[in-house]
């Protein structure tokens, strides 16, 4: 398989366009593209990104890259296949995979050094800036990091300006504050003597109580509860319903997914279109649904 294109970049939210557009004109060398109308269809898929570019003027490219972990500055691997009928194209990934989130946008597309600056006013979300350094593929990328570091200085783009993520997560409905909150402070309260791993989760049921939940082990190790098992307990105890969003808490360094038996204990209340967020005492790391988590599930409706 050939190796996946590379990238040094930077997103940021943009306080001042005009200000930053005629900060960048300035620049020697730079070169004006113009604007560019893009509408970016994302289709649901369960690792990494998957999207399908529609620009004018341009040409329609599917564009495949792995979800980046993060960071402001981050180094992303993005593959890109040509798409000469995109409306086929579309229909064809929408009917398989259906479509998480579409991204509408105006991009001011300038070159600066093999930099791509793109300065977007993204519908629903507002005016960014973005820094694309494009590396050879010998590159160690020490000279891409070293033009995003140059331009961000040049353009005065603060560290609270920026932004992790893509447009993608960030025109997701947002997480429920106060269910994150609950699934953090059920991490603290896990009784986890064993595994010495503390999971914390949350349910909002589609009337709007909450009830969350912690892992509680025990000495005969097979005796030991999942934290979703016990959330799901506590809200059938609170009167029962119907689960519309779901977090699950954890502190380690990687994402906690629920297991594959609590995946189950959650299909029972919860349709495939709610929200699971993924989340750690900090931030929220992924967000996805139960159907993307557990599908071609057996649950209620299989009985029917
Ligand atoms: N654990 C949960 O509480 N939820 C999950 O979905 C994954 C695992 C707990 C069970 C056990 O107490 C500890 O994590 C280590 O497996």
């Amino acid at each position: 398989m050939e190796d996946p294109h590379r990238n040094v970049e930077l997103k940021a939210l943009d306080p001042d366009p005009e200000g930053t557009l005629a900060c960048a004109l300035a620049l020697t060398g730079v070169a004006d593209h113009g604007i560019l109308r893009q509408r970016d269809t994302y289709f649901a898929v369960a690792e990494g990104r998957l999207k399908l570019r529609e620009e004018t003027p341009g040409e329609a490219h599917l564009i495949a890259y792995a979800r980046p972990d993060d960071p402001a500055v981050r180094v992303s691997a993005y593959r890109l296949a040509p798409a000469p009928d995109p409306g086929a194209m579309r229909a064809a990934l929408t009917a398989s995979l259906g479509v998480r989130v579409v991204v509408d946008k105006a991009r001011r597309l300038l070159l600066w050094h093999d930099v791509r600056i793109h300065l977007d006013t993204v519908a629903g979300l507002g005016s960014f800036i973005e820094l694309e350094a494009v590396a050879p593929p010998e590159s160690d990328l020490s000279a891409e990091h070293a033009k995003v570091a140059h331009l961000r200085e040049i353009l005065g783009i603060e560290d609270g300006s920026l932004r992790e993520g893509s447009y993608s997560d960030a025109l997701l409905p947002a997480p429920d504050p106060e269910l994150l909150r609950l699934a953090r402070e059920a991490v603290g309260r896990a009784y986890a003597p064993y595994s010495g791993f503390g999971v914390g989760a949350a349910v909002r049921t589609t009337d709007g109580r909450r009830y969350a939940g912690t892992n509680v082990e025990n000495a005969a190790f097979p005796q030991g509860q999942c934290a979703e098992a016990s959330a799901l307990g506590a809200m059938v105890a609170g009167g029962g319903g119907r689960v519309a969003e779901v977090v699950v808490a954890a502190a380690g360094a990687a994402e906690c997914a629920p297991c594959g038996g609590c995946r189950q204990r959650l299909h029972e209340f919860a349709a495939g279109d709610v929200p699971v967020h993924l989340i750690d005492l900090e931030r929220v790391r992924r967000r996805t649904t139960l159907g993307e988590l557990l599908p071609l599930a057996f649950g209620p409706e299989t009985m029917r």
